[in-house]
C-alpha cells in the first residue's frame, strides 16, 4: 500500500467508457489526434474515489442524538430507548418512494461533489418486506438515473425491528422473515449485489449473522459484515470464514481477527468518521492491519446516526491524522481497495488501460493536499465511465 505510482506530464486517452491509454503527453497527442481535449491545467487527477460503505437512503436526519451523546448518552443506550436505527426505521416507513428518491438523489450529489464516482448504498431502515423493497427500488432508480456508479446492498439484517424485538420468539421470526420473504424478493427483482448484517452484541449474534449470510450466499449474493464496530465479537473472523468481500468497521477487532483478515482476500473497510462522530476514543487498528498484510479500504459510512458526512476526502484526513496512515495508503484505501470492497477491483479504481474511465480532478498541485485541506471541497470535476459527472453544489 505504499506505491501510488504518481506520474507527471501524462495524458489519458478515453474511448467510450474505458481508459484506452495512459502515456507521455506527446505520445497520446500523436496517437489520438482527433480526440476532444480536456486541459487539467497542471492539477492533480486521481481515479474517481470509491465510497464502499454508505446508508444513503434515509429520511429525517438525527441531529438530536448528537447532543444527547455530548451530554453523556451512549449509542446503544439511545437505540434501546427507541432512538438510533429504530427512529430512522419509523421515519422511513412513513415515506413514499418518490420522497425517499428525492432525498437520496440530493445526498448522492453531495457524495459525488467530493470526488466519489462509485458509491455502495445499503438498505436497512425498512426492516419489513415492503419497506426494504421500497428502499432497494430507490437505489435501483438512482442506479438508472445517476451519472456515477451505484452498488446496491440488502441490509435487512441491520436491526431486529421493534415489533419483533418486543415479543418472545420474535428474533427468530424476523430472521425467518429475512430468509424466507425478503431475500427471495430481493433476488427475484435483482435488487442487490451484496447482503450485509450488523453483527454486534445487542443486535445480531454471530450465529444469527452466519445463518442470514449463508442463505444470502446460497442465493447468489456477495457478502459484507458490519463487524466488531463497538464490542469485539468475532465478526471479522466470521467474515473470513464466509468468504465475505469485506468486513467493515473493525474498531474493536481482536488480534485473531487481524491475523485472519490479513491471511484472506476479505477487505478490511475502516469507517473512522463513525468513531469520530460518536466521540469514541478507539479507532480501528489500521497500522496493525496494514503491517499484517490486510487489504485496507476507507469509506464514509454515510448515515443519519453515526456518520452524516458525504465527504470521503475528510475520511482520508482522519485516516492519516488519527489512524496514522500515509497519504498513499489513504488514497489506495479509497480507490484500488475501495473497488475491491465492492467486488470491482478488475475494472474500477485505477487509471490504467482497460479500466473504467472514472477520474477525479482536484484543485491541488500535490497529492498530499487532498487529505491536508481537511473538510474542504477540492474536487473540481469528475468523470464516470468517460462521462462528466453532473453535480449541483
Ligand atoms: O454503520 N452500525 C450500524 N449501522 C450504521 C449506523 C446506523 C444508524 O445509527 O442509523 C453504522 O454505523
Ligand atoms: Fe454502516
Amino acid at each position: 500500500m505504499q506505491d501510488v505510482a504518481i506520474r507527471t506530464d501524462v495524458a489519458i486517452a478515453i474511448d467510450g467508457p474505458l481508459i484506452a491509454a495512459v502515456g507521455a503527453f506527446n505520445d497520446i497527442e500523436r496517437d489520438f489526434e482527433d480526440a476532444e481535449r480536456v486541459d487539467c491545467g497542471g492539477r492533480i487527477i486521481t481515479p474517481g474515489l470509491v465510497d464502499s460503505h454508505t446508508h444513503a437512503v434515509f429520511g429525517r436526519p438525527r441531529y438530536d442524538e448528537q447532543e444527547l451523546r455530548a451530554a453523556g448518552a451512549g449509542y446503544m443506550e439511545i437505540a434501546e430507548k427507541g432512538g438510533g436505527i429504530h427512529s430512522s426505521v419509523r421515519d422511513l416507513r412513513e415515506r413514499g418512494e418518490e420522497d425517499l428518491l428525492q432525498l437520496a438523489r440530493e445526498r448522492i450529489q453531495r457524495i459525488a461533489c467530493y470526488g466519489a464516482t462509485t458509491v455502495e448504498i445499503k438498505s436497512g431502515y425498512g426492516l419489513s418486506l415492503d419497506d426494504e423493497l421500497k428502499t432497494l427500488r430507490v437505489i435501483a432508480r438512482l442506479q438508472d438515473e445517476c451519472s456515477i456508479r451505484i452498488v446496491p446492498t440488502w441490509l435487512g439484517g441491520h436491526e431486529i425491528p421493534r415489533e419483533y424485538r418486543e415479543r418472545s420468539g420474535g428474533r427468530s421470526e424476523y430472521i425467518e422473515q429475512l430468509i424466507q420473504e425478503q431475500l427471495p424478493a430481493v433476488i427475484a427483482e435483482r435488487l442487490a449485489t451484496f447482503a450485509d448484517v450488523f453483527c454486534e452484541p445487542g443486535v445480531f449474534t454471530l450465529d444469527e449473522t452466519r445463518t442470514i449470510l449463508e442463505a444470502a450466499r446460497a442465493s447468489g449474493l456477495k457478502l459484507k459484515i458490519h463487524a466488531d464496530e463497538l464490542e469485539p465479537c468475532g465478526g471479522a473472523e466470521l467474515a473470513v470464514a464466509l468468504g465475505a468481500t469485506s468486513a467493515d468497521h473493525l474498531a474493536a477487532i481482536s488480534s485473531a481477527g487481524i491475523r485472519e483478515l490479513a491471511a484472506s482476500n476479505t477487505v478490511a473497510t475502516l469507517l473512522p468518521g463513525t468513531m469520530f462522530f460518536l466521540g469514541r476514543p478507539r479507532h480501528a487498528p489500521a497500522r496493525e492491519l496494514i503491517a499484517a498484510g490486510a487489504i485496507v479500504a476507507l469509506a464514509t459510512d454515510f448515515n443519519p446516526g453515526t456518520s452524516p458526512t458525504p465527504n470521503l476526502p475528510l475520511i482520508m484526513t482522519i485516516g492519516v491524522s488519527q489512524l496514522h496512515m500515509s497519504v498513499a495508503e489513504s488514497l489506495l484505501a479509497t480507490t484500488v481497495n475501495g473497488a475491491a470492497a465492492v467486488g470491482l477491483a478488475d475494472s474500477v479504481g485505477q487509471i490504467a488501460p482497460g479500466f473504467s474511465a472514472d477520474i477525479a480532478l482536484w484543485n491541488c498541485e500535490d497529492i498530499r493536499e487532498i487529505p491536508y485541506w481537511y473538510g474542504d471541497a477540492r474536487c473540481a470535476a469528475s468523470w464516470c465511465r468517460g462521462e462528466p459527472v453532473k453535480v449541483a453544489l
